[in-house]
């Protein structure tokens, strides 16, 4: 048995509640080591992974990994959130109480790391000195090296975060254990693993898996699920899965800051890094300040303050190119630390392909190996059509890499919302923008978003489903709480920012092409978003939103068929009605919804019955 107190004295580590809950799951697990980790450890450890073979270097500078095969997204039906009060229980949370599900993981989590380390990552989840600074703290227990690594790069990471907190029992504590991945059942009636957030204790126990979504746990589990209950609890914040973005008008100097809400794999990471289109000239410069969470609250001046509380980046490969977004394969080149998870590689040449990344993969095949380690030279004739890389495979890289981060992206005070925005992939009947004034139509247009859920989430690509704000998976309270909630922290903004529905995914019925070039080009939508916002440009009214003209919409240097944009600037009012009867059905199953949220419903429904 490891000597808890002779590693936390060698490490500094003092606070002696933080003590306590190491020395206890110490004691559970029987770890046999114990080792603290701080951010200035990164080098060293990332020199035992690839000593160790769980990393192999990809170039100077960068690594890359595998996870077991059956371990590559997150998994939405083994993720709970337990309490001690049944009132939580919402339609998506898989409540539980909170005494059942500790009881279970503190049984699957004994003994598992007998002659093994038990990793030690202290870390906080916002920038220094923020006002939400007290929900932020936590600490992750982990037995796995390279988890420990991706943590570095996506909070901060050292025992002074957790030392000197003003209350030495505010932070969260975080127990991760991999366990044994090839017998865990994924997938099968007898599946071990369980992801449980036991939210009014600030508790948070995952067994049974090592990708990024279900093991880093001050990212999704802390800054998302655990985070978005401590907002209501206190009443105080959203914790939203939200991208945040500044763009810059450098002809008037003005600056205007985004958040947006697109499930997993939906476009967050590719929109917060965008840049103006060529056509556009340099006139705008888009800043990025994160990717996949904001946390929001109401400033004393009655703006509508937000963060970003990761440090780095957990984005998808696929697609990524010098066309699509040059910005997140510059933040991947060499010396950037970056790690790759589950893209193709060749240990030969060490390097790394993805589908996307080129038009076509490495012609010469020799040395090429897939994302489960096997060559694609061996590849049987039924095989040669499969993918090299996981859809779902990874880039992690800390945010100081990013060639457009906000020189601000680090600040305490935040930066004030101006545009609330939700999208996701819809391929029909969403037009490319449709801009909301009023903040009850706004919260509602977000609990009613409908899109299909992607490769991010094991087992459900393509489904179309209903998916509030984009929350479905992280959801931690029951639904109209949630609602409510944000009404009251709406509420109390008096600058109130515009609310808007995106869509770069709509597709053609036949040939199934996008109508829309996405990417880069996504910024001339919120551009009329911000002139909207300005009064510069009025838009037609629609009895779902404000939609652009042709003529206010920059189409410069586009080359769109005549058909495709008439589709995507337009609302097809049969089909609008028709989501009215689905989307009844879908507030009903919340109940005790709050009446603003129907008043809505009912103005929209009585618009388009007139239209
Ligand atoms: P996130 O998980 O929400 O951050 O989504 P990403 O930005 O990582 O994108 C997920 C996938 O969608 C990637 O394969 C992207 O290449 C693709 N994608 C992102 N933006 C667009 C877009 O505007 N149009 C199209 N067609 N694909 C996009
Ligand atoms: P994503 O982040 O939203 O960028 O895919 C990870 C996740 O939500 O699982
Ligand atoms: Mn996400
Ligand atoms: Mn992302």
């Amino acid at each position: 048995m490891a000597n808890v107190d002779a590693a936390l004295d060698a490490a500094g580590l003092t606070n002696p509640h933080v003590r306590d809950y190491v020395a206890y799951w110490a004691e559970v697990t029987g770890a046999e080591r114990i080792e603290v980790v701080d951010a200035s450890d990164d080098a060293r450890l990332i020199a035992e992974s690839v000593e160790a073979g769980d990393l192999l270097p990809a170039g100077e500078g960068r690594y890359y990994s595998r996870s077991y095969h059956k371990d590559t997204a997150r998994s939405e039906e083994r993720t709970i959130v337990a309490t001690n009060d049944e009132a939580h229980k919402g339609l998506y949370n898989n409540w539980r109480p909170a005494a059942e599900m500790k009881e279970l993981l503190t049984s699957k989590m004994r003994g598992q790391l007998v002659g093994k380390t038990m990793y030690v990552v202290p870390y906080l989840m916002a920038p220094q000195g923020s006002p939400l600074e007290r929900f932020a703290a936590g600490v992750e227990l982990t037995d796995t090296r390279t988890v420990v690594l991706h943590m570095i790069r996506m909070a901060r990471v050292g025992v002074s975060y957790i030392n000197d907190l003003a209350d030495p029992t505010s932070f969260v504590k975080a127990v991760h254990v991999a366990g044994d991945l090839p017998n865990l059942g994924q997938g099968t009636p007898d599946d071990q693993r369980y992801f449980v957030t036991v939210a009014d204790e600030r508790t948070i126990l995952h067994y049974g898996s090592s990708y990024g979504g279900n093991a880093l746990l001050g990212k999704i589990a802390h800054g998302l699920r655990q985070s978005s209950f401590d907002g209501f609890a206190s009443g105080e914040f959203l914790s939203e899965q939200f991208l945040l973005l500044g763009i810059t008008d450098k002809q008037t100097g003005e600056k205007y800051h985004v958040v947006g809400g697109f499930p997993s794999a939906s476009g967050k990471t590719n929109l917060a890094m965008t840049l103006a289109p060529d056509a556009l000239g340099d006139r705008y410069y888009v800043e990025f300040y994160g990717d996949d969470i904001a946390w929001i609250w109401p400033g004393e001046d009655g703006k509508l303050y937000a963060f970003n509380p990761e440090n780095g980046v957990f984005g998808v490969a696929k697609d990524t190119n010098e066309a699509t977004n040059p910005t997140a394969l510059h933040s991947i080149d060499e010396n950037s630390g970056a790690i790759f998870t589950n893209v193709a590689y060749n240990p030969t040449t060490q390097e790394v392909w993805w589908e996307g990344k080129t038009k076509n993969p490495p012609a010469d095949v020799t040395g090429w190996e897939d994302w489960k380690g096997d060559k694609i030279a061996d590849r049987s004739e039924d095989e040669k059509g499969l993918p090299w890389a996981h859809p779902n495979s990874r880039f992690t890289v800390a945010l100081s890499q990013v060639p457009n981060v906000a020189p601000d992206y680090d600040d305490a005070a935040g930066v004030p919302v101006d545009a609330i925005i939700f999208g996701g992939r819809t391929r029909d009947r969403e037009p490319l923008v449709r801009a909301i004034h009023d903040v009850a139509e706004g919260v509602y247009d977000g609990l009613t978003l409908g899109a299909e859920a992607t490769f991010a989430a094991d087992g459900l690509d393509g489904q179309l489903r209903y998916d509030p704000m984009s929350m479905r998976p992280f959801m931690s309270y029951a639904e109209a709480d949630y609602a409510a909630h944000w009404l009251k922290i709406l509420g109390q903004a008096t600058e109130k920012p515009i609310f808007a529905h995106v869509n770069w995914f709509q597709r053609d019925a036949e040939d199934g092409h996008f109508l829309w070039p996405g990417y880069r080009e996504n910024l001339r939508a919120l551009l009329w978003l911000v002139q909207l916002k300005k009064g510069e440009v009025k838009g037609q009214t629609t009895p779902v939103g404000i939609i652009p003209t042709r003529e206010e919409l920059n189409l410069e240097g586009l080359d769109i068929p005549e058909a495709d944009l008439e589709r995507i600037l337009s609302i097809d009012n049969t089909r609008w009605q028709q989501e009215i009867g689905f989307r009844e059905e879908h507030l009903q199953q919340f109940s005790g919804l709050p009446e603003e949220i129907w008043e809505a419903h009912r103005r929209v429904a009585a618009a388009l019955e007139a239209d």
